[in-house]
């Protein structure tokens, strides 16, 4: 039987990266199975969407840290992307900083999306943040997570342009879309250099 990378998916919110990356999968635009869907919060969208294609789901316990797990908290979190003997783990939305526990046991094997180019508005709500400062334009980013927040290296960017009368709403509406093209294309081109673990 054919071996594929293994993807665990962690996200906080809706979910719709999520979807946009199992629905590319489906279409075989590249070789992977996600085989664990993570939320740190209860009910989120992301949950939903994962029961929808049958995939199993698992709620983190509450954090005493709004913007972290525990030490604690992330060394189980491991343990359990161990036990679904996951490879890579993938940010679609995960709204906390990624500490050692994770970092040191999927090195160079952790890859986020940002909705802006980075290295300009990292942290949250970077699309408010592009609306704020003026910004022609803004966009999206995937990269490898390191210990700087929103630091790591860079895989594939999209340009997003900022239009007259944009709402935060509308502009991150237009960036998300950019995101659910970006993000598998940039999974498929590091998939295909480095499909399985070291
Ligand atoms: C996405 O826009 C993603 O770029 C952003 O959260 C949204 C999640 O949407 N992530 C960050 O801001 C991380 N710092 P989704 O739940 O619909 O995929």
């Amino acid at each position: 039987m054919k071996t594929v990378p293994r993807l665990a998916v962690l996200g906080s919110g809706k979910g719709s990266n999520f979807v946009a990356l199992q629905q590319a999968i489906l279409a075989g635009k590249f070789d992977a199975a996600i085989v664990l869907v993570v939320s740190d919060l209860i009910g989120a969208g992301i949950l939903a969407h994962a029961q929808g294609f049958g995939l199993p789901t698992a709620t983190l316990s509450p954090s005493p840290f709004r913007t972290k797990l525990s030490p604690e908290g992330e060394a189980s979190l491991v343990d359990l992307l161990h036990e679904y003997a996951a490879d890579w783990v993938i940010l679609a939305g995960y709204m906390r900083v990624v500490k050692a526990p994770l970092l040191d046991a999927f090195p160079n094997r952790i890859i986020n999306i940002h909705p802006s180019l980075l290295p300009a508005f990292k942290g949250l709500r970077a699309w408010e943040q592009a609306l704020a400062a003026g910004a022609a334009e803004t966009g999206c980013t995937v990269h490898f997570v390191n210990r700087e927040v929103d630091g790591g290296e860079i895989i594939a960017q999209q340009r997003v342009p900022i239009l007259p009368g944009d709402t935060p709403e509308s502009l991150h509406a237009r960036i998300q879309m950019a995101e659910h093209e970006l993000y598998p294309a940039a999974l498929a081109k590091v998939l295909a250099r480095s499909p399985s673990p070291p």
